[in-house]
């Protein structure tokens, strides 16, 4: 007995010599720059993202940066590069130059219970561009200028509420107002009948927190992969009672319930077309490109909460963010009210509509440093090359290896966007404004770009030109921190001890 335990130590032993020499000299990226330990293990990460740290991962990536280069190894298989003039070769566009997910990042692909059979969680690239090609048409610009009707009639009802306010001396808690109004938005967009949160009189704050907080279990889910789906496919049983998890249900029941609607009036054979509903789930069940196994409605839900997450809490952040900026410095306020007044000369003058809109210079330089300061995805995009070997200044990149880019360190490197951290439209705007587009990757790039980009973009112009022209707010007790995101789960997170970025109402225009 003692031998045979000794025999199984010694054993147990050489195995982890074995994996720590092969992880450190003879692994095919064991010649890129990076700490030891995190060439050794994914806990690395942890301890950054988890505990004793939290969401604080991407901050670090900025330091190895500094000290390593611009390529560094941050896990046993993992990269990352900190180039804008790499993106195309990380994120190419064209079927040529295959990019599948990562399946280390991407660890809830194939999870019904976690959107991961939707085409955002899909890994393999020739899946995913079925997948996305369903609903694509239903996002492109065209599309959103026809249904724009659907925004601005809850930008409205968002007006109308915050009108009620005036005089109150009430403080909202724009993240909440602006969450409420983009999941209306996008679930009216989508379903062609919302949510409905934003006649609650705290816009829906614990819907609103939970889904700020929901992306937290990234970290979690990639340092415990199999412990973590298999906690999530047994959630419903000792879940129950939990405020956080009967929210999340209550959400993801209304959202089976408005796409069951709309599938089911998609599959209608006793309809014209011309008389069913507006919605994407239409467009996922007429698609001829998608077999019928991907047309399950249980398949096309894993799409629906995609929709929701990624189209709420993006943009309206975004928005609260933008909205502070403005609020905060007179300067810029006053010049995009003159702007704005040329269109728009009162509240009660018709709104013009987004193309009108787009053609303002200085509102849409507001609304792209908005974009590249609100940092709607500001982690790292992981991707694997499944059959090309990638080259940087020399360096090889192994194909398979898990290689990412984070918007964030570009948005905030001082050499493309001087003074990263001030608020500064004009960076958009004359000389330099091309180059400054051309390092503005908030959406993304390549075949997984955001589809909604076109939706949050219209958003963004429908919500700032009639907020800023009907409503007079002033902000309460709120500083730049609270607007400056200080975690990454995936998304960009404000501060947790924030109290928010809190407006009261104090007049109407
Ligand atoms: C400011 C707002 C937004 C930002 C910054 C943003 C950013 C992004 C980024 C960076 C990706 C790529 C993710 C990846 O590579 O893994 C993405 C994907 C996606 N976004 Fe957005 N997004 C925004 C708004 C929206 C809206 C309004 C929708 C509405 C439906 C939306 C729907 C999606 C979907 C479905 C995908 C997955 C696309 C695919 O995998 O092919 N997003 N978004």
């Amino acid at each position: 007995m003692p031998f045979a335990f000794l025999a199984l130590s010694i054993s147990i032993l050489l195995l982890f010599l074995t994996a720590i020499i092969h992880r450190l000299y003879l692994h095919p990226l064991s010649h890129i720059p990076g700490p030891r330990l995190a060439a050794l293990t994914y806990y690395y990460q942890a301890y950054y993202d988890i505990y004793p740290h939290r969401g604080q991962f991407l901050f670090h990536t900025a330091a190895l940066h500094a000290r390593y280069g611009p390529i560094i190894r941050i896990g046993p298989n993992e990269i990352h590069i900190n180039d804008i003039a790499f993106y195309p070769d990380v994120y190419p566009t064209g079927p040529q130059r295959r990019r599948d997910k990562s399946a280390e990042w991407f660890w809830f692909a194939g999870l019904d219970e976690f959107t991961g059979r939707s085409a955002f969680a899909t890994l393999e690239h020739g899946l995913h561009r079925v997948r996305r090609g369903a609903f694509a048409g239903f996002f492109s610009r065209g599309k959103v200028l026809e249904l724009q009707p659907r925004i601005r009639a809850k930008v409205e009802v968002l007006r109308e509420s915050l009108l009620r306010r005036e005089g109150t001396g009430e403080v909202v808690d724009l993240r909440d107002a602006c969450g409420a109004l983009t999941l209306e938005v996008i679930t009216e967009y989508c379903f062609g009948a919302p949510i409905s949160v934003l006649d609650s009189d705290d816009y829906a704050k614990v819907y609103n927190e939970m889904l700020r907080s929901s992306t937290q279990i990234h970290p979690i889910g990639r340092a415990f992969p199999m412990v973590t789906r298999a906690l999530l496919r047994l959630a419903e049983s000792f879940m129950e009672g939990n405020e956080g998890f009967d929210v999340n249900k209550q959400k993801q029941k209304e959202v089976d319930r408005l796409t069951k609607a709309a599938y089911d009036d998609a599959r209608r054979t006793d309809k014209p077309d011309e008389e069913k509903w507006t919605t994407a789930i239409h467009e996922i069940v007429a698609d001829e490109a998608l077999p019928p196994e991907e047309k399950t409605l249980k398949r096309i839900m894993n799409d629906a909460y995609v929709f929701v997450g990624a189209g709420m809490e993006t943009t309206g952040r975004t928005l609260a963010v933008t909205l502070y900026h403005i609020l905060a410095n007179p300067e810029i306020h006053k010049r995009l009210m003159e702007e704005l007044r040329g269109v728009i000369p009162s509240s009660s003058a018709p709104m013009p509509d987004v193309s009108a809109l787009e053609k303002l210079p200085f509102l849409t330089a507001v609304l792209t440093e908005g974009i590249r300061m609100s940092h709607g995805t500001a982690g790292r995009l992981a991707r694997v090359a499944p059959g090309e070997d990638l080259n940087y200044h020399g360096i090889n990149i192994p194909r398979g290896t898990t290689m990412s880019q984070s918007s964030y360190l570009i948005h905030t490197n001082p050499v493309i966007f001087p003074a990263p951290l001030e608020f500064h439209p004009e960076r958009f705007m004359g000389d330099g404004a091309a180059e400054a587009h051309k390092s503005l990757v908030a959406f993304g790039r390549g075949t997984r770009m955001c589809v909604g980009m076109n939706l949050a973009w219209a958003e963004l112009y429908l919500t700032i030109a009639m907020l800023l022209t009907s409503v007079e707010m002033e902000l309460w007790e709120t500083t730049e921190r609270d607007a400056t995101v200080a975690m990454e789960f995936f998304l960009g997170t404000l501060p947790s001890d924030s109290n928010g970025i809190r407006v009261k109402i104090v007049g109407r225009l």
